[in-house]
């Protein structure tokens, strides 16, 4: 697991979501909703940011994480009513965070640190059994095909900024490129702190995130007991515009329901995406 994750109080200063974003993600939830969610899960939720989010707005909240110092953090942020999170793998989500929920959300391709498509499979069934019959899943994710290329460089840069519980850190982030044989993404990133409470002076770390082609992506929907894809749009923009759901259309948020695959790709020239609001 990374490090940096680990460090749930740099990951707070760096990732707590824009007004816009959250503005957008709302905007797609009552759309698809028709109205604010009532209970809301986020199977990979670090400090509970988007927990937060949602419960301020009423929602009762829940979410696992594998990282244990995350979750203590979102367990001392979210008010103990309405909200529940627990260390745990989003591939089997603890029982314990209940069912029913009429909005899942998983941004940021988190899903990308599965270790392959098989543990997808099982994360999409396991939501898709704790979703209610209209519920909707909001999930990031990266659409490459064999031969796609992502150019190295920086996709994100921040700092320094102040770190709630003292001192400041700055952020780097670099693509280094989809690997050829694994069509993964590789990301390096370093992550420096002065004065950061138990935090390391430097954080160095390098990791390979999942991604998905096309007809990969329509066989893990349809072995998690099938989804429709309501919606598809283009998560390097925090405006969250709608986007062509096709082949190459590379890092979106993509809104599903339970229900049989329909997943045709839309037509469409790629637009290459810039390279700022991805972690
Ligand atoms: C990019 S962060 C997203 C955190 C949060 N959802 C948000 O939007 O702020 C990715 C998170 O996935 C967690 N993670 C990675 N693999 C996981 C797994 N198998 N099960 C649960 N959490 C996992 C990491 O610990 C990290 O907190």
């Amino acid at each position: 697991m990374q490090a940096f994750y680990s460090q749930s109080a740099l990951y707070s200063a760096f990732f707590e979501p824009s007004e816009e974003i959250r503005g957008s993600i709302d905007r797609l939830v009552r759309r698809h909703l028709r109205r604010a969610p009532r209970r809301v899960l986020d199977p990979a939720c670090g400090p509970g940011l988007w927990l937060e989010h949602f419960q301020r707005a009423g929602a009762e909240v829940a979410g696992c994480d594998l990282e244990e110092r995350a979750i203590a953090l979102a367990a001392k942020r979210l008010p103990k009513r309405g909200s529940k999170v627990l260390v745990g793998d989003m591939r089997r989500p603890p029982d314990e965070l209940g069912t029913d929920f009429d909005c899942a959300i998983n941004l940021d391709n988190s899903v990308g640190h599965l270790a392959d498509y098989m543990d997808v499979a099982e994360h999409l069934a396991s939501i898709r059994r704790r979703l209610s019959p209209r519920g909707v899943y909001l999930l990031g994710l990266a659409l490459r095909e064999d031969g796609d290329t992502i150019d190295a460089g920086v996709v994100f840069e921040r700092g320094p900024v102040d770190v709630a519980g003292g001192g400041f850190a700055a952020l780097r982030t670099e693509s280094l490129g989809l690997q050829p044989t694994t069509r993964c993404e590789r990301i390096r990133q370093i992550a420096i702190t002065a004065n950061v409470p138990d935090t390391p002076a430097v954080i160095a770390e390098q990791y390979d995130l999942l991604t998905f082609t096309f007809a990969m992506l329509r066989d893990v929907l349809a072995a998690a007991g099938g989804f429709e894809v309501l919606g598809c749009h283009d998560a390097t923009d925090e405006s969250l515009p709608e986007k062509a759901f096709r082949k190459s259309a590379g890092d979106v948020v993509l809104v599903l329901r339970a229900g049989a695959v329909r997943a045709r790709a839309a037509r469409g020239s790629a637009k290459k995406r810039p390279a700022s609001r991805r972690r």
